[in-house]
């Protein structure tokens, strides 16, 4: 199927590593030309070579999302280098390493503010775009009650996104902007939180893979391959809604 992404002018945010890495590949692939940012600059700069090399249009420069006035000035240049955007697909969070008080303070930055003040900057842009669509990547830790105990601020703060998100997408609609989330199960990846879990907390890891109907973990490359397809004009009687990527982890039926 041809996902339609041959014009599309894409900004992913969080592209250096996992999932965010895995659907600028994708979109790439797809023939969108991606822009794309991290904190980090050398991992940035060394996917950044790799999918020029490959022949894809991709921007970036690394920046930190929480940093207001430095953001907007990426956004805008992002834009620039694209000539306009199509689709915005906010992925970043980030590793909260506070307690108490500051801890709900860096997840509220990290897993809620920064998708808003993103949205914001990329409204206009949208507007003018075709087939314009958002995807926001939440997380099933925003459904269970049962998290990890680190995990108690990441999934309020998710819950607040997808009502965020769903509220968005209600009045969008009229504008003929698409609003999508996508709730990932737990993810294996190169540097990324499961691989470190397997490392040092087997047990716990084990579990999570017997959760999935598939007694496995989920990858980064199913994520994006959700992730474009909502993104893209293919999917385009749907909106509001928040996919599971999970492997059939929650057991509760999806109406
Ligand atoms: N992996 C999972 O199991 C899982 C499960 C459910 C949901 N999710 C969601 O999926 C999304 C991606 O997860 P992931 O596992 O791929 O995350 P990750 O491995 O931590 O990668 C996050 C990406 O965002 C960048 N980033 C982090 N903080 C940033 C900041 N303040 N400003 C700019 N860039 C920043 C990182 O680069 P730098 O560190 O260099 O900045 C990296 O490129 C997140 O929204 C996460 O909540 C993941």
């Amino acid at each position: 199927m041809d996902l339609g992404f041959a014009d599309k002018r894409v900004i992913v945010t969080g592209g250096s590593r996992g999932i965010g890495h895995a659907t600028v590949q994708t979109l790439i692939n797809e023939g969108a030309a991606v822009a794309t940012c991290a904190r980090g600059a050398e991992a940035l700069e060394a996917a950044l070579a790799q999918w020029q090399k490959q022949g894809g249009t991709a921007y970036g420069a690394s920046v930190d999302v929480s940093d207001s006035q430095a953001f907007a000035r990426w956004f805008e240049l992002a834009v620039e280098q694209l000539g306009g955007l199509d689709v915005f697909v906010s992925n970043v969070t980030s590793k909260n390493e506070y307690s108490g008080e500051a801890r709900w303070e860096q997840a509220f930055e990290a897993d809620l503010m920064q998708h808003i003040r993103a949205t914001e900057m990329a409204l206009p842009h949208l507007r003018k775009g075709k087939d314009a669509s958002i995807v926001y990547i939440a997380s099933i830790a925003s459904i269970m009650s049962a998290n990890m105990p680190t995990e108690t601020e990441y999934g309020a703060m998710k819950a607040a996104l997808i009502s965020y998100a769903s509220q968005l997408a209600h009045k969008l609609g009229k504008e003929n902007i698409r609003v999508n989330l996508l709730s990932p199960g737990p993810i294996y990846h190169k540097n990324g939180f499961w691989q470190g879990v397997e490392k040092h907390q087997p047990d716990l890891y084990k579990r999570a893979q017997a959760l999935s109907v598939f007694n496995r973990l989920g990858t980064a490359q199913e994520v994006a391959n959700a992730t474009a397809f909502l993104a893209s004009p293919v999917a385009s009687n749907i909106t509001g809604i928040n996919l599971r990527v999970d492997g059939g982890t929650i057991k509760t039926v999806n109406f």
